[in-house]
C-alpha cells in the first residue's frame, strides 16, 4: 500500500502547470524535494519522481519493456502475458496513470488485444494511441471499442476513433510526439511491442527508458530492443541507470543523454 501514489499524480499534475507557466519550476522542485523523503513511496517511486521532474521540463516520452534474462519480451508465438510479475505489472499501470498518452504498435494490438487502462492502480486512463499505418488491426480490438478511454489512429480512420493528423511522409516517431504535443499530450508512454520502441529509440525519441528485467529464461521467443547493426561496442547505446527491485523482478530506469543516442 502507497498513501503516497496520490501525491505523485498530483505532482505530475503541477508539472503540467510549471509547464503552462502557472506554478514555477521552483515549487515543483520543492514539492519533489519534499515527495522524495517520503517512506510511503510506491516500489520504485524514485523512478516516478524522476519522470515528474523530467516532464516539468517539456514534453517527454518514457518507453517500457517487460523482457526476459536473455532479452525475450514473448515466446515465438507472441505469448507475453505476463513476462513480469505483480509489482511490475502495477509499476507499468502507474506509468500509465501519470502519462497523457499511451503509444503501442499495431502487433501489439494484434497479439494481446491491451485496453491499456489503470486497472491495477487509481489514475485517470491515458489517451491510447493506436500506429496501424496500413489498417491492419482487427475492428473488435478492445481499444477500438471499449470506450475506456479516447483513442487516436495513427493510420486509416476507423469508427469510433480520430485520427492523428501526421504530415506527408508519415508515421514518424517524431512527427507522432510532436502531433500529440500539438493535442497537450506532453506526457507519452510508449508501451510496445519492441519493434515501436525500438523505432522511438533508435530516432532518438526516448526521454527515459524502463526495462522491466524478469529473473526469467526462454532461450526463444521474440527479441526486446532491435536497432541497426554496429560493428564495435563504441556503437552500443549506453545510458545512465537506476535500478529498483519490484519483487523478483528489477527494474532499470535508463536515462538517455544527447551524447549517447543519435540525433
Ligand atoms: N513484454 C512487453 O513489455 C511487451 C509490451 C508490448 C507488446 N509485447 C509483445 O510484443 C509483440 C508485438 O510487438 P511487435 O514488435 O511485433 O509489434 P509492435 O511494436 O506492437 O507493432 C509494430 C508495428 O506497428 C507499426 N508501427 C509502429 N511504429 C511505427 C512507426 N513509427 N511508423 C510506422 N509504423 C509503425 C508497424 O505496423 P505495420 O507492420 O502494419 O506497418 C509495425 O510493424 C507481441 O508479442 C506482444 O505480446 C510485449
Amino acid at each position: 500500500m502507497s498513501d503516497a501514489w496520490p501525491a505523485v499524480r498530483d505532482a505530475m499534475a503541477t508539472a503540467r502547470r510549471v509547464r503552462r507557466g502557472d506554478v514555477s519550476a521552483d515549487d515543483l522542485a520543492a514539492l519533489l524535494a519534499g515527495l522524495r523523503g517520503r517512506a510511503d513511496l510506491p516500489p520504485a517511486g524514485p523512478a516516478l519522481l524522476d519522470l515528474v521532474a523530467r516532464a516539468g521540463a517539456g514534453p517527454t516520452a518514457v518507453a517500457q519493456l517487460g523482457q526476459t534474462l536473455d532479452g525475450r519480451i514473448a515466446t515465438v508465438t507472441g505469448h507475453s502475458r505476463y513476462v513480469n510479475g505483480p509489482e511490475a505489472l502495477d509499476h507499468l499501470h502507474r506509468l500509465r496513470a501519470l502519462a497523457d498518452a499511451v503509444v503501442i504498435g499495431a502487433g501489439t494490438a494484434v497479439d494481446d488485444d491491451p485496453s491499456l487502462t489503470t486497472r491495477r492502480v487509481d489514475g485517470p486512463n491515458p489517451v491510447r494511441v493506436l500506429i496501424d499505418p496500413s489498417g491492419r488491426v482487427p475492428a473488435g480490438r478492445k481499444l477500438l471499442t471499449d470506450g475506456l478511454a479516447p483513442t487516436l489512429v495513427c493510420g486509416p480512420a476507423r469508427d469510433g476513433t480520430e485520427t492523428l493528423d501526421l504530415p506527408a511522409g508519415g508515421a514518424s516517431p517524431r512527427a507522432i510526439l510532436l502531433a500529440l504535443a500539438a493535442r497537450g499530450l506532453e506526457v507519452v508512454l510508449v508501451e510496445g511491442g519492441a519493434a515501436t520502441v525500438s523505432r522511438f529509440l533508435g530516432d532518438g525519441c526516448i526521454d527515459r527508458l524502463h526495462l522491466l528485467v524478469a529473473p526469467t529464461l526462454l532461450g526463444s521467443g521474440r527479441p526486446g530492443i532491435v536497432l541497426p547493426e554496429v560493428a564495435t561496442m563504441a556503437g552500443a547505446l549506453r545510458f545512465d541507470a537506476r535500478r529498483y527491485p519490484l519483487g523478483d523482478d528489477t527494474l532499470f530506469d535508463l536515462t538517455a543523454s544527447a551524447a549517447k543516442l543519435p540525433a
